[in-house]
């Protein structure tokens, strides 16, 4: 893990995963198609979001979790404990980046939000390469934090981000990790890879939606608020303003919300 975990382990943040996943699931499952894969690798499971996600959409999986956190790990067995029951899910407390896995020949993996939290992204994505059949194939969804715009222009929200952000690569995190993950699965080894950046442009057309990305993207921001205090990246000025500049986008009949993630695919 980076050093330490930006976002924290709290009852809150947990939630936060469970709800980031619902309210992300259109846009993260465009384009997956696991409908005739049997065992999927899923890395940096968390508490179960994305699981349960994946065994709803695909009643054939059966998906092996791995997390290197004992807390998340202990709320994904309650989130999941219908599928953990059925034989359907089996977590496992893993380091990503040394992977001792139950078989080395997974249909498919799965990684979301993951990748910006390791100091060694090529080392899991090699690590998930020897774990794969010969054809299996990786889903990936990264972020690309350096794509964040918001109009009205914001600059102590975009100052806090920037903190954010640093904090993260200084914790040996990787915030603009989607940038890189064309060059990190050639890397790793794998063929026919397929990178997409995939926008979240919202202005006056779709207002409501543009309302709820602000408050997503909000959430996200306030997750680490506590660190970034405590090692004195930000103040409280710069938090009230950055908080008022988000009430104005929220009110302004012309705001602009946009971010970029990145989704890449690969195979073995
Ligand atoms: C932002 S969460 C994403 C969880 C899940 N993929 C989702 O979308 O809800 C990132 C997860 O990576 C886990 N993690 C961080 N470093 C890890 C490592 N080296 N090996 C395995 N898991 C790790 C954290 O414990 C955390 O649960």
């Amino acid at each position: 893990m980076a050093q330490k975990y930006i976002h924290g382990f709290e009852k809150k943040e947990q939630d936060r995963l469970i709800a980031q996943a619902d309210f992300l699931e259109p846009y993260v499952y465009q384009g997956v198609d696991l409908e005739f894969t049997k065992n999927l690798l899923e890395v940096g499971c968390g508490v179960g979001a994305q699981t349960q996600i994946l065994c709803r959409r695909f009643p054939k999986l059966q998906i092996d979790g791995i997390d290197l956190s004992d807390a998340q790990l202990k709320t994904a067995s309650k989130y999941l404990s219908k599928e953990l029951k059925s034989g359907r899910v089996h977590l496992a407390q893993q380091d990503a980046q040394k992977m001792r896995l139950r078989r080395s020949d997974y249909d498919a993996a799965f990684v979301c939000w993951f990748l910006e939290h390791v100091p060694d992204p090529l080392l899991v994505l090699k690590n998930v390469y020897k774990n794969l059949k010969p054809g299996g194939k990786i889903y990936i969804s990264e972020v690309f934090n350096h794509t964040l715009f918001m109009e009205p222009y914001s600059p102590a929200y975009l100052k806090y981000w920037f903190e954010f952000n640093d904090l993260q690569w200084e914790l040996k995190g990787h915030p603009h990790v989607g940038a890189q993950l064309g060059n990190l699965l050639k890397a790793s080894g794998f063929k026919n890879i397929n990178v997409e950046i995939r926008p979240f442009h919202f202005d006056s057309r779709e207002p409501e939606k543009r309302s709820a990305f602000i408050d997503y993207f909000f959430d996200i921001l306030l997750s680490a608020e506590k660190k970034l205090i405590e090692e004195k990246r930000v103040s409280p000025e710069l938090i009230k303003k950055m908080k008022s500049e988000v009430e104005i986008a929220k009110k302004s009949k012309n705001s602009v919300f946009y971010y970029s993630y990145v989704r890449a695919t690969a195979t073995k």
